[in-house]
């Protein structure tokens, strides 16, 4: 297949084809995502933090961590669009710092867009990227950077508030230039009214089917993640138990002395040399 693009990406939403975008944290995820010709957006998500850093919360990733692993996941992507999220703390400082850091993203990374999570306080943010030429996309909902101030990872928009404050700031986004928009942990039904009011692709995590694409962590999808299991994950393999059992079975052949095999699995002196050298 050939790249994805942002208009690709437009045309899928113009014809009502599902979008389907998955994360991944390292060369081997990126081939996973990049393996199947349906793919059409690579996220290096930071759930890089939890799922494979061992952090407890997205905070605590570093722009420097980030961009280490974005060059991973750059050099086994192909066709898909590659996106990554701006860690926390990273665009809020000023336009010149948050421009300086996407530019790293860019430059060092090699991604074609940055995601950001926020609303209408990031516009002028969102505003100052696209016009250096870095295509945004935008997250709203649950933004799970936010998680302490958000007092833990719940549902947002089920209040006329709320979902007003949704709308609001995707609008905003949208109008800021943002060419695509994660809603994440969303009532449906704010989903589908949020995708209807925009011109540019939503992204949906728990937000219904209908939304213009979904997107989903690969160890979610896997079955390799062993945290908490949110209510919107569809596990499509069972890799964990899987890649448990290699580990196990590696082991005990190697205390039972079964590996490594003498003849199929060792080298060999030629008899001649052997005798010479002894
Ligand atoms: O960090 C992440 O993986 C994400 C997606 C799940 C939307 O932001
Ligand atoms: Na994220």
């Amino acid at each position: 297949r050939k790249k994805v693009t942002i208009q690709g990406l437009h045309a899928l939403r113009s014809s009502k084809t599902p979008i389907s975008m998955i994360t991944a944290y390292d060369y081997p995820t990126a081939l996973a995502c990049s393996s199947s010709s349906l793919t059409d957006i690579t996220l290096v998500g930071d759930s890089l933090a939890q799922v494979a850093l061992g952090y407890t919360s997205t905070t605590q990733l570093t722009l420097d961590e980030m961009i280490h692993h974005i060059k991973a996941v750059s050099r086994g992507t192909t066709h898909p669009f590659l996106v990554a999220d701006m860690p926390f703390g990273t665009y809020n400082e000023s336009l010149e710092e948050t421009v300086r850091n996407a530019v790293r993203m860019v430059r060092e990374g090699g991604v074609e867009g940055v995601k950001m999570e926020g609303g209408v306080e990031i516009v002028d943010v969102v505003r100052k990227l696209t016009q250096v030429g870095i295509p945004v996309m935008g997250h709203v909902g649950l933004l799970p950077q936010r998680h302490a101030a958000l007092s833990g990872y719940r549902v947002q928009g089920r209040s006329v508030d709320g979902a007003r404050k949704i709308v609001q700031d995707a609008l905003a986004l949208q109008d800021a230039g943002a060419f695509s928009m994660v809603l994440e942990a969303i009532p449906k039904e704010l989903a589908n009214y949020v995708t209807e009011k925009l011109r540019i692709p939503t992204i949906g995590i728990g937000a219904g089917p209908g939304t213009s694409g979904q997107v989903l962590v690969i160890d979610d999808i896997m079955g390799t993640w062993s945290g908490h299991k949110a209510k919107f994950v569809r596990r499509f393999a069972d890799l964990k138990s899987v890649r448990d059992i290699g580990v196990q079975h590696y082991n005990e052949a190697v205390r039972d002395g079964s590996f490594p095999d003498p003849t199929s699995e060792s080298y060999s002196m030629d008899p001649t040399e052997w005798t010479k050298f002894l």
